[in-house]
């Protein structure tokens, strides 16, 4: 079944079908044990919580939801246990599968026990998910002890072992750091290290796009060829509005994405998570009127100026 869009028509107005699937792409929750707040400043349960409240308000029934890592700030056994009770009921009312990835700021043997229900090991947490022919596979560039972010050889030997066989609709990868300079010159210092290995791999094969966190602020370029798009925080965000040597964090600017997969192009679109009144809007019986008009006739009731 295509994803389906609960508010979009059955028949495109435009020159596109119907997204393949639909992905939600969520980064950087940051849970604390007992909901302390972190940096004693940010509620992050509570901003996750005005996140999925967003998520289920789309009308999207999405094929995955995927979390691009550090998914609790200390790496806590109460703070996994607690995005689990958060998410998991979300997902199951929207019937997706969750993909959780591990971040710089988690600790494996947490992550696994806690969230995941597996062995308490330092293995990488990597998977693979089939989204009826979209491949998911999640990387983990996070280094026990450090911030800053690896692949290592096993890892690599897997990936191109994986990627050997393509998959119907492509692959995507999602891993916590992202392949990408930063605007903010300190972060660089934990960035992705020896990236060529990574491009060297993926080079010439399937993958279709990079799914990343970490920055706590959305940007996008390309990868090996490879478009990149990295999700902002869901627990505080970078304001870029100050100058890059002294960027800090706010309490503002959280946001998801929003990941259509078409035949030949891939959208990310930024969901602010905003409590703000929207104007006059469009309602389902004018979408449903305008289902009702030729093409032609549409032209004239939605773009000719009046
Ligand atoms: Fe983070
Ligand atoms: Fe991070």
């Amino acid at each position: 079944m295509d994803a389906a869009s609960l508010s979009t028509p059955a028949a495109p107005f435009g020159q596109y079908p119907p997204a393949r699937r639909v992905i939600l792409h969520l980064s950087d929750t940051h849970l604390m044990g007992g909901n302390v707040p972190l940096g004693g400043r940010y509620d992050t349960a509570a901003n996750l919580a005005r996140t999925l409240a967003k998520v289920e308000g789309l009308g999207v029934r999405p094929d995955a939801i995927v979390f691009t890592g550090d998914l609790t700030d200390l790496g806590e056994p109460a703070a996994y246990r607690a995005l689990a009770e958060a998410v998991e009921p979300v997902a199951e009312r929207l019937g997706a599968p969750v993909i959780w990835v591990a971040g710089n700021h988690d600790e494996r043997t947490a992550l696994r026990r806690d969230l995941l229900g597996l062995e308490p090991t330092e293995e990488p947490v990597t998977g693979v998910w089939d989204l009826d022919g979209l491949r998911i596979i999640a990387l983990d560039s996070s280094v026990p002890g450090w911030h800053h972010g690896d692949l290592d050889q096993g890892q690599l030997d897997w990936l191109r072992e994986t990627l050997m066989t393509p998959a119907p609709l492509g692959t995507l990868l999602a891993l916590h750091h992202p392949p990408l300079p930063s605007h903010i010159p300190f972060f660089d210092i934990l960035e992705l290290r020896d990236q060529q290995r990574l491009a060297d791999i993926i080079a010439g094969t399937d993958v279709r796009g990079i799914l990343a966190g970490h920055l706590h602020y959305s940007t996008h370029g390309t990868f090996a060829g490879v478009p990149v798009s990295v999700a902002a925080a869901t627990c505080y965000t970078m304001d870029l509005a100050r100058p890059p040597a002294e960027v800090n964090g706010m309490d503002a600017g959280q946001s998801l994405n929003l990941v259509h997969v078409y035949d030949d192009t891939i959208t990310h679109a930024v969901v602010p998570v905003v409590e703000a009144e929207t104007a006059d809007f469009f309602s389902e019986e004018w979408l449903a009127q305008m289902a009702a008009l030729s093409p032609e006739e549409r032209l004239e009731a939605f773009s000719r100026k009046r």
